[in-house]
């Protein structure tokens, strides 16, 4: 649609950026916190573990300055559960609460709205030793968790999110350092899936509770969504873009939203005898639990051609990168797209087509939690990052926004990957995604020292304009 005039951005938009505890915090056995999945998982060779990150919890205060002389209006950051629970449940570390009450206070000094993420990628090691989310318990243990959240912090946060990418989480589990295997697992797949509805249980439950607890609070989920594009206009290649659509993008936002699972899902999982069980309780909770906003991150889009079922696939190298399964979707490179120098392929406009095909099916104001570019940055003798191709890329997305917007999309914000520079799933720090650099390395932590990247810069003008001024 080629629109005369574009409308502006929404006053209020949350302009911002984003981190996870995790990746950010450091401090990893500090002040009474447990050790999380993060902790004790088999770290990728090459490298950082996760104890140090970018010590934000020593530095959250000059962090949080730096956001806002970006001018940020929100900060999405993920609360540690083991730093409040750490052993997962019972006991509450008070040494944690107090340090996400000074995190939520220094944002709100500088007029920053914290979004607060509950669950991102570090379920607590106690826990994992119980099982994990393969036990139905897990239910529970995320109420708790999310119970003690909302009467801790629910009287200054206003918007909640509640898994974060509960899609990778299911389909890239081993790459994120996150799945729970119990002895004895016949069939992964139903394993997996028993796990992933337990999630969408325990999702729907904190909804429920939040609302009950917090009527004034906003909560939604928070998947990672890439629209799959058909590989070419032969209509096998359409059904499977479907197939893959179902399987990665829509069963989350169907179960979130409508609290029912993606009928083509569930007929993808009977034809592997990998169905969860469900019970009547699970239909009436799912039912029950309902999103005000829906959180999603976007990095790109996906393509897939039919499979006839006799290929052997990668299941996927990790959050972005092609998947295929035999007789379901095999996916290809897409050759209109240029690719980061991690091999993720880049599609701005893809974001509009996103956006547009998610309002129009959930009907619901939505966030951007996380977009961003991961890149070899360099700092220069004298302290600056020259990151004009990360200017390019943010830059190309926010547009596409303004025209989705303009398109008839209600969007909240826009908080891209990340505030700051982190630690990266399985890629280390060498894959920077901030507008604010760290001096450290792989494995040396030098000074931690905070610099400005250009992109620093370029965004403060951004937010200035409220979207209006993109240039460099
Ligand atoms: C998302 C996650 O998948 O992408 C983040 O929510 C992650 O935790 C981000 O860091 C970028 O991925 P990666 O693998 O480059 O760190």
């Amino acid at each position: 649609m080629l629109h005369k005039t574009l409308k502006d951005f929404p006053e209020n938009f949350f302009w911002g950026a984003s981190t996870s505890a995790y990746q950010v915090e450091g401090a990893a056995l500090e002040d009474g916190k447990g050790p999380s999945c993060q902790d004790i998982k088999e770290i990728p060779e090459g490298t950082s573990d996760l104890s140090v990150s970018v010590d934000h919890y020593h530095h959250f205060k000059e962090d949080i300055a730096l956001m806002a002389e970006m001018g940020f209006k929100s900060y999405r950051f993920s609360i540690s559960w083991t730093r409040i629970l750490p052993e997962g449940t019972g006991k509450v570390n008070q040494q944690g609460v107090d340090f996400y009450n000074q995190l939520i206070d220094e944002c709100l000094k500088y007029d920053i709205e914290p979004i607060v993420t509950m669950f991102h990628f570090d379920m607590p090691a106690a826990l994992d030793a119980r099982g994990s989310w393969s036990k139905r318990e897990s239910i529970d243990w995320f109420a708790e968790f999310a119970t003690i959240l909302f009467k801790e912090f629910g009287d200054r946060v206003k918007y909640w999110l509640t898994i974060n990418e509960q899609n990778m989480l299911t389909l890239v589990g081993p790459v994120i350092g996150t799945l729970h295997v119990p002895e004895g697992t016949t069939n992964l797949t139903r394993e997996i899936y028993q796990q992933n509805h337990h999630q969408l249980v325990a999702q729907a439950k904190a909804m429920q509770i939040c609302h009950e607890m917090l009527p004034d609070a906003k909560i939604g989920p928070a998947p990672n969504i890439s629209l799959v594009y058909a590989a070419s206009s032969k209509p096998e290649d359409v059904l499977a873009s479907q197939n893959l659509n179902a399987i990665r993008n829509w069963l989350y936002l169907d179960a979130a939203v409508y609290g029912v699972y993606n009928s083509l899902v569930w007929a993808y999982l009977e034809e592997q005898d990998a169905t969860p069980e469900v019970t009547a309780d699970d239909v009436a909770t799912m039912r029950a639990g309902k999103p005000d906003f829906i959180g999603f991150n976007y990095y790109n889009t996906a393509t897939v051609a039919a499979s006839d079922g006799t290929e052997s696939m990668d299941p996927g190298a990790d959050q972005q990168t092609q998947r295929g399964e035999a007789g379901f979707y095999r996916g290809v490179d897409n050759p209109n797209l240029p690719k980061t120098e991690f091999g993720w392929e880049i599609d701005p406009m893809g974001f509009r087509a996103t956006m547009r095909e998610m309002y129009s099916r959930y009907r619901l104001p939505m966030l951007v939690t996380e977009n961003g570019l991961g890149a070899y940055d360099t700092l220069t003798e004298d302290g600056k990052v020259h990151d004009q191709y990360r200017i390019n890329y943010l830059r190309a997305h926010i547009e596409q926004i303004q025209l989705a917007i303009s398109d008839g999309v209600e969007m909240l914000g826009y908080n891209p990957w990340s505030a700051i520079d982190l630690i990266s799933t399985h890629e280390g720090i060498k894959k920077r995604y901030g507008f604010i650099y760290v001096d450290r390395d792989e494995f040396d932590l030098k000074t931690l020292k905070r610099y400005r990247k250009d992109s620093f810069h370029w965004y403060k003008k951004v937010i200035a304009s409220n979207g209006q001024d993109l240039t460099d």
